[in-house]
């Protein structure tokens, strides 16, 4: 499996090195991931998980709303050669950009997990709650294996004793990243920002302009 690339120390490009909707472009204090950069290294994922998989019927989930975008990068790349289920799961653990700590779940129906090969797919592991209680739910249901493809992690901001859970799973990561809140790319900050096609981080006046959105 190969490591995750580590940005976690840099915001590498501005805002007016990229085609940026201007809606969006005043918004961001830079690039974080261009759309290139992310297509490249979802495709060497799936080509990871496609070597490890091979012949296994998976049920791959999804996690609504963050993960859609990277789950159809990744699930129908070219390098992907895996039969799989498709399955959506709604996590609730955040308001605005703050994790609340308890995790309630719905739209997937655990049972259908007993006996199955699961890959999870995931947006960003930033605390890791949402990851660990998924991976709690999935094993008291019996799953047969549980694996892991995340596009990001905060590695700043991970609980301790998430490391160790995640190390009992494959993990198929993307990106290390700094503690910044991050948009684009199917993310989003209050449903804001999805449709941006880089991965960005939000300036001091998002966030300002939120306040008053609310
Ligand atoms: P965790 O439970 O703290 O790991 O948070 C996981 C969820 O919070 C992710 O699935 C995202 O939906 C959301 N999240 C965490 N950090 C960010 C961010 O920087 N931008 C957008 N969403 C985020
Ligand atoms: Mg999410």
């Amino acid at each position: 499996m190969s490591f995750p690339i580590d940005l976690q120390r840099k915001l590498p490009y501005s805002v007016d090195q990229f085609a940026v909707d201007k809606a969006y472009r005043s918004h961001l204090a830079g690039i974080l991931l261009p759309e290139g950069q992310i297509t490249s290294r979802v495709a060497r994922l799936a080509e990871e998980i496609s070597a490890d998989y091979d012949r296994k019927d998976l049920i791959a989930l999804c996690m609504l709303d963050g993960a859609m975008r990277f789950f159809v990068e990744l699930l129908y790349s070219e390098h992907m050669n895996v039969r799989f289920e498709v399955e959506t799961l709604k996590a609730k653990s955040y308001a605005g950009d703050a994790s609340t700590g308890n995790v309630t779940f719905s739209g997937f129906d655990f049972s259908k997990a007993e006996g199955r090969d699961v890959l999870i797919v995931e947006d960003i592991i930033d605390t890791g709650t949402t990851m660990r209680a998924t991976l709690d739910k999935l094993a008291a249901q019996g799953a047969k294996s549980t694996s892991i493809a995340a596009l990001l992690a905060k590695p700043e901001r991970h609980q301790p004793g998430l490391q160790e859970q995640l190390a009992a799973h494959p993990l198929y990561l993307g990106f290390l990243i700094p503690d910044e809140f991050v948009v684009g790319y199917g993310l989003d900050y209050n449903g804001h920002y999805r449709g941006l096609r880089h991965l960005g981080v939000l300036n001091e006046e998002a966030f300002a302009l939120a306040q008053t959105r609310t």
